[in-house]
């Protein structure tokens, strides 16, 4: 029998997810959403709930939160945990991940990303389409690693940061917590915490509140 899962978040990273989801294994049962109507469709699938509290038989579930945003994310991550509820991964079949690559829980995998040996990937991350992850990089908790990004070889990414898409980050450089690089950057040299940095080479733009 297939595992019935709840996805929190019905917006757009949703459809990756639900496109990514192995139906052999997961059967999705509906959304919860505190935007769209509850007993609306979306994706074909329910609005089950406005939030995982007001979802009653929430202890049947296995969820996946699609949300974007790090920080509403880790809420929903965090909310979960609490209640002991179980979060999936989903990584999508054409996705490769070394054998020697650790994937944490709650994260997705999207098409064609490729996590090489020694890369080690925290819980509630997002891998989008063809990111390439390089041996030992570090990804920690709650990232959004956006489309087609490279990170070279031992890059270390702290909790929460936004990586623009098709952005480079050279091998061994940290990557420090709650920062944003820019679409298209090429960071050359190590990013301060809490900061957005933009531009080839990248270069400091403002701080990340
Ligand atoms: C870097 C980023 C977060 C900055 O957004 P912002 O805080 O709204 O900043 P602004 O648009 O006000 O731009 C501030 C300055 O940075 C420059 N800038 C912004 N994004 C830039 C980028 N990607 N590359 C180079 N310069 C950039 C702007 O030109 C502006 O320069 P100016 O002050 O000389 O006019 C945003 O532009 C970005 O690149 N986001 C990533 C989007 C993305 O990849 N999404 C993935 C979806 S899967």
């Amino acid at each position: 029998m297939r595992k019935k899962v709840i996805f929190i978040g019905a917006g757009g990273y949703a459809k990756s997810a639900l496109d990514s989801l192995d139906s052999d294994v997961y059967q999705l049962c509906g959304f919860i959403d505190n935007i769209k109507p509850i007993h609306s469709l979306h994706l074909g699938y329910p609005i089950v709930a406005d939030s995982i509290e007001n979802f009653l038989p929430y202890q049947d579930y296995e969820y996946f939160i699609s949300i974007g945003n790090n920080i509403h994310r880790y809420d929903k991550f965090r909310k979960l945990q609490d209640l002991n509820c179980k979060i999936i991964s989903i990584i999508d079949k054409t996705a490769l991940v070394s054998i020697h690559a650790e994937i944490g829980i709650g994260t997705f995998i999207g098409k064609m990303a490729i996590v090489n040996s020694g890369a080690k990937i925290g819980n509630n991350v997002i891998i989008n389409t063809r990111a390439l992850i390089e041996h030992g990089c570090q990804i920690q908790n709650h990232c959004n690693i956006s489309t087609n990004t490279t990170l070279n070889g031992d890059v270390l990414v702290k909790d929460f940061c936004f990586i623009g898409s098709s952005s480079v980050v050279n091998g061994q450089l940290h990557i420090g917590q709650h920062s944003v690089i820019g679409a298209g950057a090429v960071v050359i040299k190590n990013v301060e915490p809490h900061t957005i940095v933009a531009g080839v080479p990248a270069k400091f733009i403002k701080e990340n509140k």
